[in-house]
């Protein structure tokens, strides 16, 4: 989440409470005070029932969880289950190369300085083993805290700020050496890089080349500067990384008045910005000088991290739009299978099957599996109350121009086009509004799929937004995990079977409501905002939140941001670490043995709230990587 765009859960008249609602509240009261056993059994009835199961269950003692529940905490530092180590990896500004500057507590690093030292916000990560000695971590740097990083706070914005900010932003490739003392950074290490808002990329896929892309300085619409905004990630069986363009629009603005088309209203973009500055000093980012400009971010980015001369490559066959993450899968004929979410209050979830199969013994072969492809967008249709669980099934609606309704009178006449306004595309065919879209996490071993959907204030308020498929309370303040299986377990397949994972919510304010949550949650491990999800080997769905800490009101008593784990055969979820004062915890990362995860602290302090993490005392708040191991040396989480 931005610093200028803020989950402001201001309160709006209560709606009228639909009969969706009431279902739901009907539902989950039943579940609630029925208790496990019986509800069990309701949900066994049903031909849905492996999915169902889940929640019903809560209260068995999961076999896959073996370590003590952490409290809820206010306090600023990061608190892991009892055996348990967390030590920093890298924060914000450290030294990237042997030779590059440290970090200045006094706010007096370059811009220059900041292109060779780890950017801020670190956000998604993944880890490319290398051999038993040594790893690469690319690390996602989302963003920047100008009321941290600038003695100004950002008020007096000059073009070198603009430069040190766009320099913090893109993504950090690290070198990791396994020493006596466990995982470290190496500073000498030959895969460090930084990419940044203003590293040379190449444009690929059906978009590319397209006239809306092209610019003044790239008339070929195929040569990109930089990436920025760069949420969660992906990673591929032919070792490559996938950076997702976020919250771009909000760096594109304009000093003078400019005209607005339907298609940059439904993107957020237009004169004002998101308080960036960047137009000002910079005139890539002025939409009245450089109208395309903001069409060339949105996307999917491939890097490949063994190679830190490599040019990284915009696929424009994933689509543009708010990205978070990038859950890559190979189906079993061999297709590629990308599940991808757009993060915003009522857009959608989709999904990306290539054309050609992936080719385990030819590296090269598969660079382009992510070029050619089917673009589809999903719709849930809605649950019905079958007694216990809310569930429903639903389809894939493929992007295909040319194919229902994505023609020239409706405004769509290549498909570039669908593509570039995937958004737009999205609403042609039907697709359903959702609670703002997080990460997508495929299980390692079923074919079960598991996406957050954060918060949404706006369900059932916004005409556009009415109660629908697994968003299914008003002003949704807390946010569930929808989950879905292919109806014949293949990841191609054009339709799936959904059900609700858990309900986030506050059984302590909110009791016998459908704010209390699913009967999976509890005063013991309650919070708010689920957003970054990724499986371990062994199949525990870990969960992180980027949510509400104020400790009050609806969210009394669910402290800082976490992470929990989920067993998702019992249903069963525990609180496994808290983060330091205003921090969100996103970003995880296990070595191949499991014995070591990797976890990202986000904009602690931000606002400036107070905090100290990581070095305490009066040290500046920053953005670090935590490195997670058992005093042991055993696997993380049993
Ligand atoms: Fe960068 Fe949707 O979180
Ligand atoms: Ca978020
Ligand atoms: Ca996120």
């Amino acid at each position: 989440m931005s610093q200028f765009e803020h989950q402001d859960e201001q309160n709006h008249p209560r709606p009228q409470v639909p009969e969706f609602t009431q279902m739901v509240e009907n539902i989950l009261s039943r579940r609630r005070f029925l208790g496990g056993a019986a509800a069990l059994s309701a949900a066994a009835f049903f031909s849905v029932s492996p999915l169902s199961r889940a929640i019903a269950a809560a209260t068995d003692s999961s076999p896959l969880l073996g370590f003590s529940a952490v409290p809820s905490s206010t306090a600023d530092t990061f608190v892991v289950p009892n055996g348990y180590k967390a030590e920093r990896l890298i924060s914000w500004g450290d030294a990237l190369f042997a030779n590059a500057a440290e970090f200045s507590e006094d706010g007096n690093n370059s811009a220059a300085d900041q292109l060779r030292q780890f950017g801020d916000n670190n956000d998604g990560m993944s880890l490319f083993p290398v051999d038993n000695n040594s790893a690469i971590l690319a690390v996602n740097n989302e963003y920047c805290n100008y009321e941290i990083m600038f003695s100004h706070q950002g008020k007096q914005m000059t073009l070198e700020d603009v430069k040190r900010a766009q320099a913090a932003h893109g993504v950090a490739v690290l070198t990791l050496t396994n020493t006596d003392a466990g995982w470290q950074f190496s500073k000498d290490g030959p895969y460090n890089r930084r990419i940044h808002a203003n590293t040379p990329m190449a444009m690929s896929g059906p978009a590319k080349g397209h006239a809306l892309l092209q610019t003044s300085a790239d008339p070929t619409g195929e040569q990109i500067l930089g990436t920025f905004n760069n949420c969660a990630n992906g990673m591929t069986p032919w070792g490559t990384y996938l950076t997702c363009e976020e919250n771009f629009n909000g760096y594109f603005g304009s000093t003078v008045a400019v005209d607005i088309t339907p298609a940059q209203a439904r993107y957020g973009i237009g004169a004002q910005d998101a308080g960036w500055q960047w137009h000002n000093h910079d005139e890539r980012f002025d939409l009245a000088k450089h109208p395309n400009e903001v069409n060339r971010f949105g996307w999917v980015v491939e890097i490949d991290p063994n190679d830190p001369t490599s040019t990284p490559i915009k696929r424009s066959a994933l689509g543009r739009f708010k990205h978070e993450n990038a859950e890559l899968v190979i189906a079993d004929n061999g297709q590629v299978v990308v599940y991808l979410g757009d993060d915003e209050r009522g857009e959608h979830i989709y999904r990306y099957v290539s054309r050609n199969k992936y080719n385990p013994d030819n590296p090269a072969a598969n660079r382009d599996l992510l070029d050619d492809g089917t673009l589809y967008v999903a719709r849930f249709n809605n649950g019905a109350d079958k007694g216990d669980q809310l569930s429903g099934n639903g389809e894939w609606l493929p992007l295909i121009f040319g194919e229902h309704g994505l023609t020239p009178e409706n405004g769509f006449s290549s498909q570039a086009e669908v593509l570039i306004h995937a958004r737009l595309a999205a609403t042609q065919v039907g697709a359903t509004t959702m609670d703002r879209p997080e990460w997508v996490a495929v299980h390692p071993t079923e074919p079960t799929v598991f996406c957050t959907l954060t918060n949404n204030k706006n369900r059932g308020v916004a005409e556009n937004q009415p109660l629908n498929g697994p968003n299914s309370r008003a002003e949704n303040h807390y946010g569930q995990i929808v989950r879905w299986q292919p109806t014949s377990g293949q990841h191609t397949d054009a339709t799936f079977n959904w059900d609700l994972f858990l309900l986030a919510g506050n059984p302590s304010v909110h009791p016998d409501t459908p704010y209390a949550g699913s009967a999976n949650i509890n005063v013991n491990n309650m919070f708010n905002s689920p957003d970054g999800i990724g499986f371990d080997k062994a199949g525990r769905l870990w969960i992180q939140t980027d949510g509400n800490y104020s400790n009050q009101g609806d969210f009394a008593g669910q402290g800082n941001n976490q992470m929990l784990c989920a067993d998702p055969a019992t249903g069963e979820i525990r609180r496994f670490l808290t983060g330091p004062i205003a921090s969100e915890i996103t970003g995880l990362a296990f070595t191949p043995d499991q014995k070591t995860l990797f976890v990202g602290v986000q904009h602690p302090g931000e606002e400036l709230t107070g905090s100290h993490f990581p070095l305490g005392a009066s040290h500046t708040p920053r953005s670090s990587v935590m490195m997670i191991t058992r005093e042991d040396g055993g696997i993380i989480g049993t």
